[in-house]
């Protein structure tokens, strides 16, 4: 076999391993042209293995929301490793998920009453819609199939969760589909395919669902999943609270269950616990995931009103249990995390702290706009804001594909101490909850400067 040598960089010379390794979502041939390892964190920052320090402005991926080396965290972990690391996923319940599944219960919009772990966001989604599809067929509408989701959105990286996401490119490769997926367009109010405002766009968008319900056939439609505040890499829709109140309607008059993906909003992210508080629009069925652990394991959960759970509950012979599970769903030392991760959120305090930061950061952004014209719009809800860069504010046109402005910025603020998410056109910042006043000025300044340095050398 020839033996292909990916780089020369001195890293590999540290890390040999690094060859063999596949980051998410990376192209490895350029990841090892700029390659990043981090060895450790502390509060908002990490250190990678040169020494140099960065603010993890964007917590992980949305998750670290009481920031890294949490003792509080680590100390809840510890104790559980000291008692069982793994129970009997097949025969047993454990202590921390049942006490995890009560405090969901109690923070989570009151009908949504029922929990089942699984270790991931995506595993979570795959498992909401078996979860739509076998209610129904056990509520007597054994016809309804289909899962109506919108472009742009996320939903997971496993062949349900992404039949259901939008964007093209990061499907193409893996088509064909599982069936019964069936896609609406976003509320992107920013370039409305109507010409109407952001807020008339939406309520339009939200309307158009009922059309392609009926054109399906609403007995053959059994839920619509939708990520509340959508974060991709084609940026970020925040729609109005109308959007979600039409799309609760029409999904009532379909017998549609509501399944609200809430892996990215979950856990005061957009300032308040969870999206469904911010647009106070309770949905069916909702994937939580990401922040539930704080950062520190592999947790996520689908939490279900008592009406969706009811469907599940007979006698054993009439198998209409919830008839799957993973090895790690709900593993106690998660769930240990998890319930540490909660409590700092809802009673230590990172909830009401985030709230605050997430209107600083949000009034910094909108002040580097009135500075930079390139800025076309500032989008997002709490602690989950990005900037939008244009090539002219007035047609809101994007930059061309060939000469991303947003990555080039992204770049520059990486090698100046910032880590943010770079989309194609949006720079997102959704910091840990618990980032200080100062600590969020600071990265304000670093993207200030950053996109200062980045326009002194950039060519349209
Ligand atoms: C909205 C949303 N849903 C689902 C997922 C998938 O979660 P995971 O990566 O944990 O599988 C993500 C991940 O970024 C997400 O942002």
């Amino acid at each position: 076999m020839q033996d292909v040598k990916l780089t020369d960089t001195p890293i590999t010379d540290t890390y040999p391993g690094l060859n063999n390794l596949v980051v998410d979502f990376n192209q490895m041939k350029s990841f090892m042209d700029d390659p990043l390892v981090l060895v450790e964190g502390d509060g908002v920052r990490v250190r990678d293995h040169t020494g140099q320090w960065y603010i993890d402005g964007l917590a992980g991926v949305a998750a670290v929301q009481v920031g890294h080396r949490n003792q509080g965290i680590i100390d809840a972990m510890t104790a559980q490793l000291n008692r069982i690391a793994l129970t009997l996923p097949l025969y047993a319940a454990s202590e921390p998920a049942i006490a995890l599944a009560e405090r969901l219960a109690e923070i989570t919009p009151e009908p949504l009453t029922h929990v089942k772990f699984t270790s991931g966001g995506s595993e979570a989604n795959e498992t909401a819609f078996k979860l739509a599809r076998q209610f129904h067929a056990q509520t007597g509408n054994p016809g309804k199939y289909k899962i109506i989701s919108r472009y742009k959105s996320y939903h997971g990286a496993t062949m349900g969760a992404l039949a259901a996401s939008g964007g093209a490119s990061r499907k193409l490769p893996y088509e064909p589909f599982p069936t019964g997926f069936v896609h609406v367009l976003p509320p992107d109010g920013y370039r409305s395919p109507f010409g109407l405002d952001e807020v008339e766009s939406a309520i339009r968008c939200a309307e158009l669902v009922d059309h392609v319900i009926v054109g399906e056939g609403p007995e053959t439609v059994a839920a619509l999943i939708a990520d509340p505040v959508v974060m991709s890499a084609e940026g970020l829709i925040a729609p109005p609270i109308e959007y979600f109140k039409i799309l609760r309607e029409v999904c009532d008059r379909h017998n549609v269950l509501l399944l609200f993906d809430e892996i990215i909003t979950g856990f005061g992210r957009l300032g308040e616990m969870f999206a469904a508080d911010v647009y106070e629009t309770c949905p069916d069925i909702m994937s939580v995931g990401k922040g539930i652990s704080g950062g520190y394991a592999a947790l996520a959960a689908v939490m279900m009103t008592e009406r969706v759970a009811s469907a599940f509950w007979g006698e054993l012979g009439d198998g209409v249990h919830f008839n799957a599970g993973h090895t790690y769903s709900g593993n106690p030392v998660a769930c240990a995390a998890g319930l540490e991760a909660v409590r700092q959120i809802v009673e230590g305090g990172a909830l009401d702290n985030g709230r605050e930061r997430g209107q600083q950061l949000r009034a910094g952004m909108d002040e580097l706009m009135s500075r930079y014209e390139q800025i076309g719009r500032v989008a997002g809800i709490g602690m989950l804001q990005g900037v939008e860069f244009v090539s002219d504010r007035a047609t809101r046109s994007p930059y061309p594909d060939h000469n991303l402005l947003c990555r080039a910025v992204g770049r520059t603020a990486r090698s100046n101490g910032l880590i943010g998410r770079m989309g194609d056109h949006t720079y997102v910042l959704a910091p840990p909850l618990t980032s200080t006043a100062e600590e969020i000025d600071e990265m304000l300044d670093i993207l200030d400067a950053s996109i200062a340095e980045t326009l002194e050398t950039f060519e349209e």
